[in-house]
């Protein structure tokens, strides 16, 4: 199991309870009914849920709805299938998180994430490259870094502090599994309009600051991740961030980076 290496390298009670935690989880997501203790588990995303929602694991019974949401989100690109979203379950059932509309009992939000050795990487592949071209099968059970592979929330949902929560649980992963940081793409779907006048990291920087709003990475920036620096080519078909993306962190403050990595 991917946790166990991961806390096995600190070793002591916290790995136990670390892996019962995340056992919790993934058996809650097997069973619906006790799938309202998962909110619970999860520090910090309680707070951020308005009570028609709930944040879980995926089930296989989401598969069809999460490839309908991920068809309207983005409509140039080929939705997961079922295989596909099988494929990251079975490579990492803990990363796999939905937000749940309680009334429905649909999911209409997903964080999609797998474990990796940063060092493997460069900082401006593709996400082709960072997720294998989509099937998680990278995954690295000893990686010290959560790549956040995909969110994305409903439109009918969105504005109601998923996307927030998502990240929430994710972020408790990281500190349950005791790693270094989580590392993503932010898409910049208001960039592409301005690209003619605007540098792409001047673009970001006004971002950051505030002067000006991306759909998708003010969003993140509010939901507590920073900027490292923007790339280019990180989607192929992003016609709306001209193909720009941000790479973003969350660094884990109760995890130093490892031994290995540490500047000398
Ligand atoms: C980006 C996305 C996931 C945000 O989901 P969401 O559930 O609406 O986001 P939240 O409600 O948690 O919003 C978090 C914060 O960002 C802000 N925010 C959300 N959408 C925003 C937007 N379009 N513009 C500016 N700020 C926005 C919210 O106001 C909130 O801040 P607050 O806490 O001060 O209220 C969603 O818009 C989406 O699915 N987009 C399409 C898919 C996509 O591009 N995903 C990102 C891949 S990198």
């Amino acid at each position: 199991m991917a946790e166990s290496v991961a806390v096995s390298d600190r070793g002591d009670t916290t790995a136990s309870r670390s892996r019962s935690v995340c056992s919790a989880l993934w058996q809650a997501a097997l069973n619906p009914a006790a799938v309202v203790a998962i909110v619970e588990v999860q520090k910090g995303s309680a707070m951020a849920l308005p009570t028609d929602y709930r944040i879980r694991l995926m089930q296989p019974t989401d598969y069809a709805a999460i490839s309908e949401i991920c068809r309207e989100v983005y409509p140039h690109d080929t939705p997961y299938t079922a295989a596909e979203l099988a494929e990251h379950q079975a490579v990492y059932p803990q990363g796999q998180f939905v937000a749940e509309h309680v009334p429905s009992r649909q999911p209409v939000g997903v964080h999609f994430t797998l474990r990796l050795r940063m060092a493997d990487f460069h900082i401006d592949d593709a996400w082709d490259v960072l997720t294998a071209h989509g099937t998680f099968a990278d995954h690295d059970a000893s990686g010290h870094t959560l790549y956040g592979a995909d969110v994305f929330v409903s439109p009918h949902h969105q504005h109601h502090g998923l996307a927030h929560a998502l990240t929430d649980a994710t972020r408790g992963l990281v500190v349950e599994e005791q790693l270094w940081r989580m590392v993503g793409g932010s898409r910049l779907p208001g960039y592409a309009a301005v690209a003619g006048v605007l540098p792409a990291d001047e673009y970001v920087r006004e971002v950051v600051e505030g002067s000006r709003t991306d759909p998708v990475l003010s969003a993140h920036l509010k939901d507590g991740w920073q900027v490292v620096k923007p790339i280019h080519g990180y989607l192929q078909h992003d016609i709306e961030s001209g193909n720009w993306a941000a790479v973003i962190q969350w660094v884990n403050p109760a995890c130093p980076p490892p031994p290995e990595l540490q500047l000398r």
